[in-house]
């Protein structure tokens, strides 16, 4: 039997990058388009079949982030809550977290990145299921001096990964979803912080390179990864989502529709969903997933 899979969203940290929209709500629950961001990286753990998902907020936030997702029970799943004080860096999620691993594989993914394409789940759940240490996914981006940026030798083993590099080895940047066993705690445990003061991700992903222990999928043309943390760029993530909803009329990062489709909740709790977001549409589109006829 394959093991225990669990789900982070980190969903800490200031979002001064945007503010003044930040100075009274937390960024991950901004709206992309039709829905707060963190539907998206919430859908997609769900897409990937994890079901036991710990959301890291603020103290401020936290009792916001309740009021929208509540302990998951409604979407089949169950959420808990766990608080950042100060944003200490990515990896400090996994100190913060220590209870809630346990002996489980875990996913982290990042409260402002967006992911979508169709054969997204089938690579997320190949690197789930065979997991053996960590696993990154790359994709190829303008801007990698931005991200943490995979170098590769020339058989296209990774040989460094290195964040916001002054000169970058590859245009590949690491997206802000990850994949580990349970020893990750342990080797958190090994980090010093950074320069600026952080616990990185990336020095984590350099503890299992060193172990040999680092594999990772390339996420090609057909996936769209985003992050959202400039204005910019959430208005670019608003602006994809409105595109592709409007073009097919089925919507990105609807948690709803994903516990309904991996049979989580039953028609009558989709029902429900629906009538409390019927003015919007929001819930016209979860009414109409009941008589949809595919072919
Ligand atoms: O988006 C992918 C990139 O994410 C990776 O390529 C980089 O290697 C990784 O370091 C990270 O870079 P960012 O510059 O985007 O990280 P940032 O500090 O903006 O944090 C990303 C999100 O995580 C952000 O929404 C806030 C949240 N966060 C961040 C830190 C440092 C927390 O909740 N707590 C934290 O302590």
């Amino acid at each position: 039997m394959s093991k225990n899979f669990k789900g982070i969203i980190l969903a800490g940290g200031f979002g001064t990058r945007l503010k003044p929209l930040t100075n009274t709500i937390s960024k991950q629950l901004m709206p992309v388009y039709d829905k707060p961001m963190i539907y998206y990286p919430l859908s997609t753990l769900m897409l990937t079949g994890i079901k036991d998902i710990l959301i890291i907020t603020t103290s401020k936030d936290e009792s916001l982030f309740k009021n929208l997702l509540g302990n998951g029970e409604r979407l089949g799943i169950s959420i808990s809550y766990k608080v950042q004080n100060y944003p200490n860096g990515i990896a400090e999620a996994f100190l913060i977290a220590e209870d809630f691993i346990k002996e489980s594989n875990i996913s982290l993914i990042l409260g402002d990145n967006l992911f979508a394409g169709s054969d997204l789940i089938n690579i997320l759940k190949y690197a789930k299921n065979n997991l053996s240490g960590a696993h990154i996914f790359a994709s190829i981006v303008n801007n990698p001096k931005s991200y943490g940026v995979v170098k590769f030798d020339k058989f296209r083993k990774i040989v460094d990964i290195i964040e916001k590099p002054l000169e970058a080895p590859s245009k590949y940047a690491v997206t802000g979803i990850y994949f580990f066993d349970s020893s990750v705690i342990k080797k958190t445990k090994l980090l010093k912080p950074s320069n600026r003061n952080e616990l990185e991700i990336t020095d984590l992903l350099k503890l299992y390179l060193k172990e040999d222990k680092l594999d990772f999928s390339i996420l090609g043309r057909g996936i769209t990864w985003l992050d959202t943390g400039t204005f910019e760029s959430l208005h670019d993530a608003s602006s994809f989502v409105k595109t592709i909803e409007n073009r097919q009329g089925l919507k990105l990062g609807c948690p709803e529709e994903i516990a309904w489709r991996n049979r989580w909740i039953n028609n009558s709790q989709l029902k429900a969903f629906s009538s409390e977001n019927l003015k919007s549409g929001y819930g016209e589109y979860l009414l109409s997933l009941l008589d949809e006829k595919i072919f």
